[in-house]
């Protein structure tokens, strides 16, 4: 996993807008959630909260002792410095201790926990009869297996080692053997290409590469085995010979590895960093992202947790492995897309496993929203109980079409706010406590504490906008960039000294809670106006014709900015002159005559990246018929570039 992909969204939006969006409903958490909930109220969060702000180290001390450490911290749990005027930024929690994430998620739940026989994973393939399920003993197992294949290779503490695999139980076992010996894992999104491959080989220098034969994704068949040895030719003629490429046979299904006997490696000494580009520690992410899947979904023995994120993607390294793994959960992975073999694909395995917690984008859940309600509805959908989105600003439109109709106004929805950087949660509510605002990713999780800075770097109170900063580190905090300290502190911690800096915009409704605005650095200027896209962007979904929209800045003589809007139709609309009208209208109603467009055009398609985010920086340049796009390899799906450029609104309208 490398530093996290392009981000789009924006920044600020104007003053006498603030507060129309916290008028909006509020939805108290469902009873049935509250009742058996580890935090049932929204005092005992705040009672909580508190002590793990003031108390951090008595707080996360306490958490570290449900974990297996090989030594304990021998100095302070906590010491670091985030003010750059003061020094080299530095974020040490237990320093000095030593332990090993996979015997934390493995060895921990089968021995001490007595949880070897519980399943681990459901793994469901791209065909729906395609299954099978794995037990904490035998992933254990498998691991152990595989950790002596990869020390036979000759892979060592500190090694690198990647990983391009699509979501099958092997690619679990690969990261955690990895993670067991104390090597380190850089996961490679299987659906990038041999270029991108190649240079995150290249980027971390990795020695070996575990990767699979091929793998359908919908009806597409990947040949990932011909990438993998285009990947590994060009990184020998760049002069980096990969040393071994470990094959899993997938669509044969053959056994992984060579390996006769299972046998146990010792637990690794010292924390390691598991990522390249942003540097996470074992110890500390561990706590993290356990403790955050703990409350953040409200985690009990008996749930089955399912989160659609690929596992190259840090929310799948913290919510399909580590954290579910940590707390001996038991979990879907998901090998397929949610339109194949139909669009109701994602309900149908929510019924079949009786799926109780639910984490997911809110593009998913746009696309989905285009169809209807049938193919949801057609499913029963009883068992669900928590229903969460990450990934960026969920607009009103889609959480109540996820709260009405997928989770029959029954289920609480924890809109997640947080970063690659964070290694878990940040802002969130929690499903039995926290009374929930539709937008709005509500409070700050335990150990964080959010300001909200204005452009001189004064904190804000009370109702505000301005910079999401945070004040002090939480357990899951990067550390460093790796092998670059200085763009570490440079990117997160030079703008407002004695801050960590999200870089989103943020608002503060008068009852305390988190709007997230978007990325500061996508912000529109309407004749002097900022404006945040994610609003105008949510009054166009609230068309019942539209399924999703991206709204960019475009040059314009007077206003120095204009807006030029891309909709998506949802299905049988007709993109037309008086729709354009309309769209118009509504966002002159919900926003103001100064956020009118002046361009909207009809995208069939928009252009995102594979985690699906939009990328605004390449709208711009649609808009502008600028075709030097620069790099465009994060792209999911080229071809839309190309019919976006065709279709460009030549005039205003
Ligand atoms: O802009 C915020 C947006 O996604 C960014 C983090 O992206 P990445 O590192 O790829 O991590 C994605 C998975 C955590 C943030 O800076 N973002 C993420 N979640 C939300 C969000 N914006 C608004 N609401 C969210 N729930």
């Amino acid at each position: 996993m490398g530093l996290p992909e392009e981000r789009g969204r924006t920044g600020s939006r104007e003053q006498e807008e603030a507060g129309a969006q916290s008028r909006v409903q509020s939805w108290s958490p469902p009873p049935e959630v509250t009742r058996s909930a580890h935090v049932p109220s929204l005092q005992r969060y705040r009672e909580l909260h508190r002590r793990s702000v003031e108390e951090p180290r008595e707080f996360w001390g306490d958490i570290a002792k449900e974990f297996y450490w090989k030594t304990s911290c021998p100095g302070p749990f906590l010491q670091y410095n985030f003010d750059v005027t003061k020094g080299k930024i530095f974020i040490e929690w237990m320093k000095g201790a030593t332990t090993n994430i996979c015997y934390n998620v493995l060895d921990r739940i089968v021995h001490e926990k007595k949880l070897g026989d519980k399943i681990a994973f459901y793994w469901e393939g791209n065909e729906p009869e395609e299954t099978t399920q794995i037990t904490y003993r035998e992933l254990l197992m498998q691991v152990c297996r595989f950790s002596n294949v990869l020390q036979k290779q000759g892979i060592r503490k500190g090694d690198r080692v990647a990983i391009y695999m699509p979501m099958i139980p092997e690619l679990v076992v690969a990261m955690l053997a990895c993670a067991r010996l104390g090597a380190l894992h850089s996961i490679v999104f299987a659906g990038f290409s041999a270029e991108s491959l190649c240079e995150r080989i290249l980027d971390s220098s990795c020695s070996l590469l575990i990767t699979t034969d091929a793998f359908y994704r919908g009806e597409k068949l990947v040949n990932l085995k011909e990438l993998a040895d285009e990947a590994l030719e060009k990184c020998r003629e760049k002069g980096f010979p990969v040393r071994c490429c470990i094959v899993v046979k997938h669509l044969g299904r053959a056994e992984m590895g060579t390996s006769d006997s299972p046998s146990q490696s010792p637990p690794i000494k010292r924390p390691c960093p598991d990522v390249q580009g942003v540097v996470h520690t074992v110890g500390g992410y561990m706590l993290y992202v356990a403790t955050t899947f703990k409350y953040v979904f409200d985690f009990h023995p008996e749930d089955v947790f399912w989160c659609t994120a690929d596992i190259g993607w840090i929310t799948g390294h913290s919510y399909v492995t580590y954290g579910p793994l940590a707390n001996g959960a038991t979990s879907v992975l998901f090998e397929g897309i949610p339109t194949y073999p139909d669009v109701s694909r994602l309900w149908s395995i929510v019924d079949k496993y009786k799926v109780t917690k639910f984490y997911t984008a809110p593009t998913a859940i746009r696309l989905l929203m285009k169809f209807g309600d049938e193919p949801v509805t057609r499913h029963s959908r009883a068992s669900l109980q928590v229903l969460g989105t990450v990934g960026e600003p969920i607009n009103p439109e889609a959480w109540l079409w996820y709260h009405r109709v997928v989770g029959a106004q029954r289920c609480s929805i924890v809109d997640t706010f947080w970063q690659t950087e964070t290694g878990g949660h940040m802002l969130t509510p929690l499903p039995g406590a926290t009374p929930m605002k539709p937008g709005s990713a509500t409070f700050p999780f335990f150990g964080v504490s959010p300001a909200i800075l204005n452009e001189s770097g004064e904190e804000l109170e009370g109702e505000a906008e301005g910079y999401l900063v945070f004040k002090q580190p939480w357990p899951g905090i990067m550390r460093t960039v790796y092998g670059n300290h200085e763009r570490f502190e440079a990117t997160y911690f030079k703008k407002f000294p004695g801050y960590y800096v999200t870089g989103d915009g943020c608002r503060r409704d008068q009852d305390g809670y988190y709007w997230i605005t978007g990325r500061i650095d996508d912000m529109l200027n309407v004749s002097g106006h900022l404006l945040s896209t994610a609003e105008v962007e949510s009054a166009l979904v609230e068309h019942e014709a539209i399924a999703e929209a991206a709204v960019v800045g475009h040059p314009h003589p007077v206003k120095g900015e204009c807006l030029y809007c891309f909709v998506t139709l949802c299905d049988g609309y007709i993109f037309s002159p008086t729709l354009i009208e309309e769209l118009k209208k509504q966002i002159r109603e919900k926003i103001g005559p100064i956020a009118t467009p002046d361009y909207i055009q009809n995208a069939p398609g928009l252009p995102k990246t594979r985690s699906g985010k939009i990328m605004r920086r390449v709208l711009r340049k649609i808009a502008q018929n600028d075709h030097d796009l620069g790099d465009t390899s994060t792209v999911a799906d080229p071809t839309v570039i190309s019919q976006l450029f065709n279709h460009r609104c030549l005039t205003i309208q």
